[in-house]
C-alpha cells in the first residue's frame, strides 16, 4: 500500500498541496498519496490523531491550525521551534515530529528561483503576526545588512524583534517609522492583500533596483504588488513559488528526496493566469 499523507485546514478545498505533492511522487518515483482533509475548527487535534491510527506517515498543517500543530508536536526541529508554528508533521515511533519549511520555502523562492541574493541586503518584512514569525529566522540565515519588521501594531513587531535578537540585531516599529529609508527587498507578510487592502506604505519605499515579494498570491498583482508596482519597485513577485518551495521541503522531510520544482512552478503560473 502507497504510504499515506494529507494537508489539514479549515476552508481546504482549494488548496493546491495534493496536485503539488501527487506531481513530486511521480516525478520523483516515491509511491505515496496525499490528500486534502478538513479539520473541524475545533477538532484538529482529534482529525490528525485519527489519521495517524489509519496510518497516515506525515501532513502539512494551514490556516487555521499551525500552532496548534506546535502544541501538538512531541518534538519540534529547530526552525519551528523559533517559528512558533508547524506547517509539517511527521508520524514516526508513534511521535509526533512538528517541523516548520515555510521559511526554507520563501528563501529558497527569493535566492534560487528568483536569483536575488540575500546577503548584504536590507530587509524590510511587512507584518508581525504568525506568517512574519515563521520566516525570520531563515531569513537571517542569509545574512541580511538589515532587518526591519513594520507593523500596523508598532507593540507586535517591537516584540518579535527582540525574541530574535540572539540571532542578530532587528529594527522595528509601525509603517511611519520606515518613512525615508530604502529597502533592496520589502516582504508583505500581513493578511491585509487576503482582504484586499492595500498598506499604508510611504511614498518612496522602493529603489528601482528593489524586490517586493507578497508571501500571498493570485491572479494579478496583489494590493501590495500594485502599490510597489506604483511606486516603481523593479521586481515583483507573489508566493506561488513560495508555495511550491515549502510544499518541496516538506517533501524532503518525509522522504529524503529533493523535487524539483522548476516545471511544476511553471505549469501553476500557466493555469494561476487562465
Ligand atoms: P498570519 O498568521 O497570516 O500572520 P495574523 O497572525 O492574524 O495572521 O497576523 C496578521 C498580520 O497582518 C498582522 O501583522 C496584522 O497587523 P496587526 O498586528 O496590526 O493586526 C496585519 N494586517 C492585517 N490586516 C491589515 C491591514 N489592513 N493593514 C495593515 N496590517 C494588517
Amino acid at each position: 500500500m502507497s504510504d499515506l499523507y494529507a494537508v489539514f485546514g479549515n476552508p481546504i478545498a482549494h488548496s493546491k498541496s495534493p496536485s503539488i505533492h501527487a506531481a513530486f511522487a511521480a516525478a520523483t518515483g516515491q509511491d505515496l498519496r496525499y490528500e486534502a482533509r478538513l479539520a473541524p475548527v475545533d477538532g484538529f487535534a482529534a482529525s490528525v490523531r485519527e489519521f495517524v491510527t489509519h496510518g497516515g506517515k506525515g501532513a502539512n498543517v494551514t490556516v487555521p491550525f499551525k500552532e496548534e500543530a506546535f502544541r501538538l508536536s512531541g518534538k519540534l526541529s529547530e526552525r519551528a521551534a523559533r517559528a512558533g508554528a508547524v506547517n509539517t508533521l511527521s508520524f514516526r515511533d508513534g511521535e509526533i515530529v512538528g517541523d516548520n519549511t515555510d521559511g526554507a520555502g520563501l528563501v529558497r523562492d527569493i535566492t534560487h528561483n528568483l536569483a536575488y541574493p540575500l546577503a548584504g541586503k536590507r530587509i524590510l518584512l511587512l507584518g508581525a503576526g504568525g506568517a512574519a514569525r515563521g520566516v525570520i529566522a531563515p531569513l537571517l540565515a542569509e545574512a541580511p545588512a538589515a532587518l526591519f519588521i513594520a507593523n500596523r501594531t508598532a507593540d507586535k513587531a517591537q516584540a518579535l524583534a527582540e525574541a530574535f535578537a540572539d540571532l542578530a540585531a532587528v529594527d522595528a516599529g509601525n509603517f511611519a517609522k520606515i518613512a525615508g529609508q530604502r529597502f533592496d527587498v520589502a516582504i508583505n507578510a500581513t493578511s491585509a492583500s487576503l482582504s484586499g487592502q492595500a498598506l499604508p506604505l510611504p511614498a518612496d519605499l522602493f529603489a528601482p533596483d528593489s524586490l517586493a515579494y507578497d508571501m500571498m498570491y493570485g491572479q494579478g498583482d496583489t494590493p501590495f504588488l500594485g502599490q510597489a508596482r506604483q511606486q516603481g519597485a523593479g521586481r515583483l513577485a507573489d508566493g506561488l513559488g513560495m508555495l511550491v518551495e515549502q510544499a518541496a521541503e516538506a517533501f524532503f522531510v518525509w522522504r529524503g528526496v529533493r523535487p524539483a520544482t522548476g516545471p511544476l512552478l511553471a505549469d501553476l503560473r500557466r493555469q494561476l493566469a487562465g
